[in-house]
């Protein structure tokens, strides 16, 4: 009689160690693990959803606990959609983006008991008129011109294209920002907000880092809020925001602020110091090292004190699994995604300060995510 086939034979060692039950509990958790990785998408889905119609928008305006009937009704969408609406709020509930409190309303003379929705410090950060939304970083990010890219993520893995955004659209993220308005104006508008957000803090707990400079020069400054909010904060610095030339053109400045386009592989206009804010994990190695040698280029050496100052991420790799440290390893692959960049470790970014010729730096953790990093030459 000839021997059962060996994947035969797997087979039935593997039935048989299901029957044990610990080994079918661990297979079972890990097919739990396996759905729930495969359906993370449904969050991010569901939560762009809520965005697009406004939801965060309409329990703000409500102004306390709004019952789903309230919800369906400011929506204007068709009643039989009630039961959608109430699952697609209870998986936002579940996410820590809406909350649920006990409510009672007169309506004639009946009184309607039941749990009304209200907004967390999450969805807050998603309203459509917050000077600090992140509202238009969301819809860029999960507009189909940045989503498509990750179904071709392993065929750029097999070919030798830039990035799996030119696998799919044949060009660059910075060319598909000029030729799609709509994305270029999400991409300003998130970048404008983030940069509110950043320099309302850093200004708040560091502004010591810009005292005693005479000019300062955002490199990559897009619409200028980062230059304009340390333009305001120190009137005697004058601050100039350095970017592509169709990103700055017809921008106006202030009496402190001008806007100057060119290209930082090429220079960078000179000053007392050099900030460069989420704009160098952008690029690859060899890349950030041409611009940070321009950086150095740019600025006063060691004995006058020139300096810069980047905001970026550094990677907290050696601390336990969080949050914190899972949505870095996102946007490692974010920048794997759509450029050339990544983020980076200290000590990675402490090689490319010594390759491009500074001699010390100093980390202040004070964003969250991100850090300021003072980089002297
Ligand atoms: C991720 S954005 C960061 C914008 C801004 N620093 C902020 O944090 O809000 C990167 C910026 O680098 C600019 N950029 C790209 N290539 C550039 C180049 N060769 N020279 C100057 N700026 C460039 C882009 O136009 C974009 O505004």
């Amino acid at each position: 009689m000839s021997n059962p086939p060996s994947n035969a034979l797997d087979c039935k060692n593997k039935e048989m160690a299901l029957q044990n039950k610990e080994l079918s509990k661990n297979v079972l958790l890990s097919q739990a693990h396996i759905w729930n990785h495969m359906f993370s998408f449904i969050k991010s889905m569901s939560l762009k959803c809520a965005i697009e119609l406004e939801i965060p928008d309409i329990i703000d305006r409500h102004g306390s606990p709004m019952l789903l009937s309230e919800l369906v009704k400011a929506l204007a969408i068709r009643q039989e959609r009630t039961q959608s609406v109430y699952r697609l709020m209870r998986i936002l509930v579940h996410s820590g983006f809406f909350v649920k409190q006990s409510v009672s309303t007169t309506k004639g003379c009946d009184e309607e008991e039941g749990e009304g929705y209200l907004l967390t410090p999450a969805s807050r950060m998603l309203l459509k008129e917050d000077p600090l939304s992140v509202r238009p970083f969301l819809l860029g990010m999960l507009d189909p011109i940045m989503m498509d890219p990750w179904q071709d993520m392993s065929k750029w893995f097999r070919n030798d294209d830039a990035t799996p955004i030119h696998t799919t659209h044949g060009r660059s993220l910075w060319d598909l920002g000029v030729t799609d308005p709509g994305l270029f104006q999400l991409f300003n508008e998130a970048m404008a907000n983030d940069s509110r957000l950043v320099m309302s803090i850093v200004l708040e707990q560091c502004g010591g880092v810009f005292q005693g400079l005479d000019s300062i020069v955002d490199v990559g400054g897009r619409s200028g809020k980062v230059a304009k909010a340390i333009a305001e904060a120190f009137p005697d610095v004058s601050c100039i925001c350095f970017d592509l030339p169709h990103v700055v053109n017809g921008l106006v400045g202030s009496k402190n602020l001008t806007y100057v386009g060119g290209d930082m592989f090429e220079a960078i206009p000179n000053a007392n110091a050099v900030l460069i804010k989420w704009t160098l994990h952008d690029w690859s190695d060899e890349e950030c090292k041409k611009i940070l040698k321009n950086c150095k280029k740019a600025i006063p050496c060691k004995e006058k004190r020139g300096k810069l100052v980047i905001i970026d991420m550094v990677m907290k790799v050696d601390e336990g699994d969080n949050e914190l440290l899972e949505t870095q390893i996102l946007f490692d692959m974010l920048m794997m995604n759509c450029l050339t960049g990544r983020e980076r470790s200290e000590k990675e970014w402490s090689e490319l300060f010594l390759d491009a010729g500074f001699s010390d730096y100093k980390i202040t953790p004070i964003l969250g995510l991100r850090s300021l990093i003072e980089v002297y030459p």
